[in-house]
């Protein structure tokens, strides 16, 4: 099946059941300057959400391009993307769960729609708490419908609600394709990621209303559904393919690539994440260009995420010796497909190669520059070695700061600074590089955090906490496998937090458990934070563990969390473990080889 047939099919069923199409709204959200871009079909229909009338009525349905870069990161897997469609339908007003759950099951298992064996489906609907009942209508729905999986999961499961937390919520019920693969326990669910279950569609109950961060759901007065369903994931089980790269829309830009390229997809695993990154962010660079209001590339905001999107797929056109002109051509591709169900695409075809081409020159201009700059680096220390005193040692290493100008001023990618070093006989501070990046990316996060200030008010305390949760976590995990595990890198949003650190292993549910427990006690035990300021070697000497240990003598913070951690750190933490109330582990997966990641939050 291709994009274009469920797309199709999508519309039709929802028309049958007296349903109008809307148009997709812009990828740049209009009235919500707290996130960058248009993240769930829902976001352009909040207002009528929470009560204003819809033109075109109380049943709606449309397709609803989105991005989401919060796991920009692991894009190039199997399974993740920065941007993808959404086929939406919803009820305003008037909406009655059970109907709107026998439409889902007919779409799914109609031999004229989806024609899914009802073996292969399972659902999970809410478990309950003190906000809203266990939704048992939903579940006798399902039932009543010949459902046989039905699954009750908590709130971080079967709730749903934009990133910020602000504005209509509720329970939901999502829908799930059981790829055959073997339970990993017995208490494998639609909640575990072990790759058994795959989310393809969302119902969500729209019954409830918070007005500001951090306070409670209010019952909506007029309740509402929305649904969403992922577009590339269904077409991948309708395919039978266990990657969003190997079906549909990404599979032929995957295919075009591949006979342009002169390295083969699968000659490597860096050729594989190289062709798919190349795929998915020229998608999302046509997603912004061609989009009716109008983003080029630039320093900040949406205009930043787009420079990064163009510039890391010339970065890995080079991985594979692909002509950057290919990467317009790809675009094209993708004007014609998108063109169809977004006009502002096809209109701005010219906008969008463009662009590109201009932003293609400017980043090969400097990658020229950057190896100017490289060439002084060497002469550098070079020179560096001439006048060097009596009895003092030069290395041919380049410091981690001078890796990040490179990368941050020049916009030359660490990797290739590793690459020339290498070939003149030099080596490159990568610990040193990592330091300088995370200090960045932390400045750049407390600069965001200042910005949205008012829709996430207390988003830097949050932070905050999360900061200490990690330090928590890492305590945690050295007692339990030994001091050899580090942290292995950490990122912080106001809502939760991701640490990668290394382990041989996935984490047993029984070592998850433990580790929360951990950290719960200490929390339970309310902790004094503190703060000290010494010297590197005097942190040692106190046995402070520190990731990025400076070697030149400076002075350094040390936090301590009672007997329990002891790290050298920037900070800011919490000021008692007992701000942080609780912690629960939502996710652990691979980062890469050895090393796992967990997100986190506080609740
Ligand atoms: N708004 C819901 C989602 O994005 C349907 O999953």
């Amino acid at each position: 099946m291709t994009d274009r047939e469920l797309k199709d099919l999508w519309f039709k069923f929802f028309e049958k059941h007296g349903f109008k199409r809307i148009p997709g709204a812009s990828i740049i959200p209009e009235n919500d300057p707290t996130v960058l871009f248009t993240t769930a079909g829902m976001h352009p229909l909040v207002p009528y959400l929470l009560g204003e009338k819809h033109p075109a009525g109380n049943k709606i349905f449309d397709v609803q391009r989105c991005i989401r870069t919060g796991d920009i990161d692991e894009v190039g897997d199997n399974s993740h993307l920065t941007c993808f469609e959404m086929l939406g339908n919803w009820f305003l007003g008037d909406c009655p769960k059970k109907d709107m759950i026998k439409l889902s099951y007919e779409f799914l298992t109609s031999k004229d729609y989806l024609n899914l064996p009802v073996d292969r489906l399972a659902v999970t609907v809410f478990e309950g708490d003190e906000t809203a009942p266990r939704d048992e209508d939903a579940a006798l729905a399902w039932k009543e419908c010949g459902m046989k999986k039905v699954f009750y999961l908590p709130k971080e499961n079967n709730w749903w609600a934009l990133g910020g937390g602000v504005g209509p919520c509720g329970p939901d019920t999502e829908m799930f394709y059981d790829t055959g693969k073997q339970a990993c326990g017995k208490e494998c669910s639609p909640a575990c990621d072990c790759g058994k279950y795959l989310e393809i569609w969302n119902d969500v109950f729209m019954q409830y209303k918070v007005e500001n961060a951090g306070e409670r759901a209010v019952k909506l007065d007029r309740p509402n559904i929305d649904t969403g369903m992922g577009l590339e994931r269904t077409v991948m089980v309708l395919n039978g393919a266990t990657s969003v790269y190997d079906s549909g829309c990404l599979k032929r830009a995957i295919d075009f690539i591949g006979c342009k390229a002169e390295v083969p997809y699968l000659a490597s695993e860096k050729s594989k994440r190289s062709y798919r990154i190349i795929a998915d962010h020229i998608r999302s660079a046509t997603f912004i260009l061609g989009d009716a209001r109008g983003v080029v590339p630039s320093n900040v905001g949406q205009g930043y995420i787009l420079r990064r999107f163009i510039r890391r797929a010339v970065n890995c056109a080079r991985n594979i010796n692909l002509n950057t002109d290919e990467l317009v051509s790809l675009a094209d591709i993708y004007v014609d497909e998108y063109g169809i169900d977004y006009s502002d695409i096809k209109a701005n075809r010219e906008r969008v190669r463009e662009e590109l081409i201009k932003e293609v020159n400017k980043f090969a201009k400097a990658i020229d520059d950057g190896h100017k700059e490289f060439e002084k680096v060497l002469n550098g220390i070079e020179r560096h070695k001439q006048f060097a005193k009596e009895g003092e040692v030069v290395e041919n290493i380049i410091s981690g700061k001078a890796c990040f100008r490179l990368y941050d001023t020049f916009g030359f990618p660490f990797e290739l600074t590793k690459e020339l070093a290498l070939e003149r006989g030099y080596q490159v501070d990568e610990d040193g590089f990592k330091k300088a990046f995370e200090e960045h990316q932390e400045k750049s996060r407390q600069a965001s955090a200042g910005q949205f200030k008012g829709g996430l008010a207390d988003g830097s305390k949050e932070s905050a906490y999360l900061h200490t949760a990690t330090h928590l976590l890492m305590a945690g995990l050295r007692k339990m496998f030994g001091p050899q595990v580090m942290q292995k890198g950490s990122n912080i949003t106001p809502e939760r937090l991701r640490l990668d650190f290394n382990l041989d292993h996935k984490m047993l549910p029984e070592e998850i458990k433990e580790l929360e427990e951990f950290v719960n006690n200490a929390i339970a035990k309310a902790i004094p934070v503190t703060c000290d300021q010494m010297s590197v070697a005097e942190a040692k000497a106190k046995g402070a563990v520190g990731v990025f240990e400076s070697k030149y003598g400076e002075v350094v913070k040390v936090y301590t969390i009672g007997e329990v951690s002891k790290e050298i750190c920037g900070g800011p933490h919490a000021s008692n473990t007992s701000d942080l109330h609780h912690l629960k582990i939502v996710k652990e997966e691979s980062s890469s080889s050895g090393i796992r990641r967990i997100k986190a939050i506080l609740d």
